[in-house]
């Protein structure tokens, strides 16, 4: 059999390029804190355990597992096929659907919660919204959020540079974008969204640290060499801030709630 062949709209390729990689994602992106789980149940005003929660762009399930820790009764919703295999190994105990939130496979009024983690970006809300407000219970939650790398940390504004430089990733649009993603999470102004910045950090070998960038679909849409290349000269700059070879990555998370009617 022939892998399919790649989609010709940018844009499609991006959101699609994460299958090929699924099994190092899920061992290598970071995941987010527990402050932004507080953050969701705070604003969605209700506790995340017993919730009916919807995870949309489930990936490799690295929300939903957290989400199911706190007690919530999770559905994941993923389109790709290497990432919903990934989470059915990994998380057998959650149920997955394929699918994706441009037209949710999902019954009218049943959910609690939807959250998006790192993915509305990736749907047209003028699809994706009206499925959330027809999926979601009334009083339910729509959550959206997105770890953002902390451009104000000195050694995370050097890397951004070289990768422009290098690569030709335009850091500083790309950041600009995940501004943009939070201010027209819905362009149509029907969800009245509250808004909240979350700092957080690990600790993470060098290893992992240029895994979890090589699975950032900016890059993988990157010729290999030239990425492999790209990496290697990171490791060299890495190790001289970090001579003890543990990167301590910095990530505002960008959080948006909004409750229905
Ligand atoms: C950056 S990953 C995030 C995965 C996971 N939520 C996490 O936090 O790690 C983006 C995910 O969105 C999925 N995706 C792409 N297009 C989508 C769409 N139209 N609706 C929902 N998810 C989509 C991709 O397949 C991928 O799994």
């Amino acid at each position: 059999m022939t892998a399919a062949p790649p989609p010709a709209d940018p844009h499609a390729a991006r959101a699609g390029s994460f299958n090929a990689v699924a099994a190092r994602y899920a061992a290598n992106r970071p995941s987010y804190p527990p402050a932004l789980l507080d953050a969701v149940e705070e604003l969605a005003g209700r506790p995340l355990s017993g919730a009916k929660a919807v995870d949309v762009g489930a990936g490799t399930g690295i929300a939903s597992t957290l989400l199911h820790a706190r007690g919530a009764d999770v559905l994941a919703v993923e389109p790709g096929a290497g990432m919903a295999a990934e989470f059915r190994r990994a998380l057998p105990h959650i149920p997955l659907v394929r699918g994706d939130g441009n037209a949710l496979p999902l019954a009218d009024a049943g959910a609690d919660l939807i959250t998006y983690a790192q993915s509305w970006h990736w749907t047209d809300p003028a699809r994706s919204v009206p499925e959330a407000l027809r999926v979601l219970r009334p009083g339910g939650a729509l959550a959206l959020w997105w770890n953002t790398n902390a451009q104000d940390v000195d050694w995370i504004a050097e890397a951004a540079g070289r990768a422009g430089r290098s690569l030709g990733i335009d850091v500083a649009a790309e950041q600009r974008k995940a501004g943009e993603r939070v201010e027209q999470a819905d362009p149509s102004g029907r969800l009245d969204f509250t808004r909240r910045t979350i700092r957080w950090s690990r600790r993470v070998p060098i290893d992992t640290h240029l895994a979890n960038v090589a699975t950032h679909s900016a890059l993988l849409v990157v010729p290999e060499e030239r990425a492999a290349a790209f990496l290697e000269q990171e490791r060299a700059h890495l190790l001289e801030v970090f001579p003890d070879g543990v990167v301590e990555e910095t990530y505002d998370v960008l959080l948006v709630v909004a409750r229905t009617p």
